[in-house]
């Protein structure tokens, strides 16, 4: 098993430019481990590496081809690859209703598809390496998301799926994949879902944060670093034996009335 990484020196994160991904390249960082950070925002994953001193691997995330060219130059520049985290995701509008198919289609290739290619292209350098994977789900991936919310519903039980299925294929063969759920995050998706609360209701981001939070048991969003340090405990040896595990970091809503707790 993967327990002679302590904590991985190299480590490559997808949606790195985001408000979750960047705290994730900041913690990684700070750890002194060497960051590879791809993201489709190019400017800002360039501005991040330089801040960082980590590289800027820019790439459209749902494009096979460009995540293999990612994997292979962060694991040529760093001579391996000890950890992926794939954090890249979005929320696109999605119904069943026909005229929304677009935002089905464009919802699973941003969380799920981009998700499995990191992970597969990672797969021969974390063998070799003995490493380890992160995927980023959401409470939409063990509970229904809010309304508009369809295909990141089902992109995200199926990044549950993918890092179960990894779990099993690969830790015989020294691979830990784990996955997380965090619920609201205070970030640029979790600010775009409360402009939507904000504006139907006449109050501010402030009090949308409160009131979709009001039901959860730490009564607030989490701070993008909260979930960071869980991504840092995942790939580190002090979760040596931690493999196919869905943790859930929402700040107990999963324990409440289900869904309600969020989307209310
Ligand atoms: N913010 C929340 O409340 C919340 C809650 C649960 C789960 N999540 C998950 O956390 C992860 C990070 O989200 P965030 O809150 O930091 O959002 P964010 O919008 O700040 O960051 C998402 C990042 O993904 C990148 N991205 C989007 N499409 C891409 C593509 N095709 N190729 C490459 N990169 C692409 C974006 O450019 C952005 O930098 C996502 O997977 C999201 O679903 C967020």
């Amino acid at each position: 098993m993967s327990t002679k990484i302590d904590r991985p020196q190299t480590v490559l994160i997808s949606g790195a430019a985001g408000g979750l991904g960047s705290a994730v390249a900041r913690r990684f960082a700070a750890d002194g481990a060497r960051v590879a950070l791809s993201d489709i925002n190019a400017a800002q994953v360039a501005e991040l590496a330089n801040e960082l001193g980590g590289i800027a691997l820019p790439a459209d995330g749902t494009d096979r081809g460009a995540v293999r060219e990612v994997v292979e130059d962060a694991a040529s520049a760093f001579g391996g690859l000890e950890a992926v985290i794939g954090v890249q995701g979005a929320q696109v509008k999605s119904t069943t209703n026909p005229s929304s198919n677009d935002g089905w289609d464009k919802s699973l290739a941003v969380n799920l598809n981009g998700q499995f290619y990191f992970a597969a292209e990672a797969i021969p350098h974390l063998l070799k390496s003995q490493g380890s994977i992160v995927l980023v789900s959401s409470s939409a991936g063990i509970l229904s998301g809010p309304p508009g919310a369809l295909g990141y519903t089902a992109a995200k039980h199926g990044v549950v799926g993918l890092a179960r299925w990894l779990a099993r294929e690969y830790g015989p063969r020294g691979i830990r994949t784990n996955c997380i759920t965090p619920g609201w995050i205070r970030t640029p998706l979790g600010d775009g879902g409360m402009e939507y609360i904000a504006e139907r209701d006449g109050i501010t981001l402030d009090e949308a944060y409160e009131r979709t939070t009001a039901l959860v048991p730490m009564r607030r969003a989490a701070h993008p670093g909260e979930i960071a340090s869980v991504c840092a405990f995942l790939v580190s040896s002090d979760a040596s034996m931690v493999n196919g595990h869905v943790l859930v970091a929402d700040g107990g809503a999963a324990v409440v009335d289900s869904s309600t707790a969020f989307f209310n």
